[in-house]
């Protein structure tokens, strides 16, 4: 049996980024978890490094891993970097010998999450990834809502984001960097239905669109349509050229059904440790015939949990708040959808 950790477990964060300053929001979410002390940083961009060090004058910065991993006192690394290099550094920070919780894109095929979990395994070290929107006050109380049966069994979810604008010229926008259109807001709603509905997925029919913007590296829309072993089918949509939109949230139940725009779901995600969000969704029941219609409010948005758990995991044993496993599955359908909308054929998802 693993040898648990002694509190504090001292974390490093690699990836100070400016784009949503999140390796930022990563240490201090660290720093604000009982057990857990935020104590190195890593950058390639000495700008960046300066940032964290006129802000945060206590950590050591290194503009090298390898460095970092060889001098510095850390149980734990955070990955906060471009998706392309999720799969090698947190392979690195396995070996070692540290716990990685790698944010999300995990990476970019099944084939670099296998080997990213292989080196969890032989290393007896923890993979975690960073889904923490699980806990954003919409999902907590949509998913809590569904699974109390108030809408009945569900069978159909939609899911759907984006608008009409060429994608900006960075990262994200190269697909050999990035990932792709789905990697940048689907790895957020692909855990979630994945999240809600624990079933085996049976097929998958993904549907991209490369029509607008010519000059861009990327798709300019990408859908998956998940059909799961018990019937239910979610729909899926990132897109950059939908001139009309829908509801983030559509989800019908054999008894209702709940709208849900999803304005204010992760209102100050960056900045708050955790807090409430406001906002709330639209329920409908039918029962007896009647139709009843209420304004659900959202729960409270509770994304310190995600590094709560992540201490606990580490300190006491307990679960890993979202696995390596679990984080390949995104993976799966992204390949999945990929490789349908290409063979014109309902594919299946490689999944666990
Ligand atoms: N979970 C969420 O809700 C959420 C929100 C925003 C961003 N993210 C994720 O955070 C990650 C970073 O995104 P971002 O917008 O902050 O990107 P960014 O481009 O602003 O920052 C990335 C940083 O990583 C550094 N970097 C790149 N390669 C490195 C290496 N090999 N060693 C050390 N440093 C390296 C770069 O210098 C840069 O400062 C992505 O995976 C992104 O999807 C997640």
């Amino acid at each position: 049996m693993r040898k648990e950790l002694k509190a504090p477990v001292r974390c490093a964060v690699v990836g100070y980024g400016a784009a949503h300053v999140f390796g930022r929001a990563h240490g201090r979410w660290i720093d604000a978890t009982p057990g857990l002390k935020w104590a190195a940083v890593c950058d390639r961009d000495p700008e960046r490094l300066k940032a964290a060090k006129d802000e945060f004058p206590q950590l050591e910065t290194y503009s090298s891993l390898s460095e970092m991993l060889a001098k510095a006192d850390i149980d734990m690394v955070s990955v906060v970097t471009p998706h392309h290099t999720h799969a090698p550094i947190s392979i690195e920070c396995l070996n070692a010998g540290r716990h990685v919780v790698c944010d999300k894109a995990m990476c970019l095929t099944v084939a670099e999450a296998d080997a990213m979990i292989a080196a969890a395994k032989k290393n007896d070290r923890t993979l975690a990834i960073f889904h923490a929107r699980r806990h954003d006050g919409n999902f907590r109380a949509i998913k809590e809502a569904v699974h109390s049966g108030r809408i009945g069994d569900v069978f159909h979810i939609e899911l759907t984001a984006g608008g009409f604008g060429k994608p900006r010229e960075w990262w994200y926008a190269k697909k050999s960097l990035g990932g792709g259109a789905f990697y940048y807001w689907g790895p957020h709603a692909i855990d979630w239905v994945l999240d809600m509905v624990r079933q085996k997925i049976i097929g998958c029919n993904g549907f991209y669109h490369k029509l607008v913007w010519d000059d861009a590296d990327q798709e300019d829309q990408a859908r998956a349509i998940l059909r799961f072993e018990n019937g239910c089918v979610a729909d899926i949509t990132w897109s950059h050229i939908a001139a009309v939109g829908k509801p983030l949230w559509r989800v019908l139940g054999t008894q209702g059904g709940i709208i849900d725009t999803g304005a204010g779901g992760n209102k100050g995600y960056q900045e708050l440790l955790t807090g409430p969000s406001g906002g709330s969704f639209q329920m409908v029941t039918i029962k007896d015939g009647k139709r009843d219609e209420t304004q659900v409010p959202y729960k409270e948005s509770d994304w310190l949990t995600y590094y709560v758990d992540m201490a606990n995991h580490l300190l006491h044993g307990g679960p890993v708040p979202v696995s390596g496993e679990d984080g390949r599955r995104t993976i799966a359908v992204f390949e999945a959808s990929e490789r349908s909308s290409a063979t014109g054929q309902t594919e299946p998802v490689a999944y666990e």
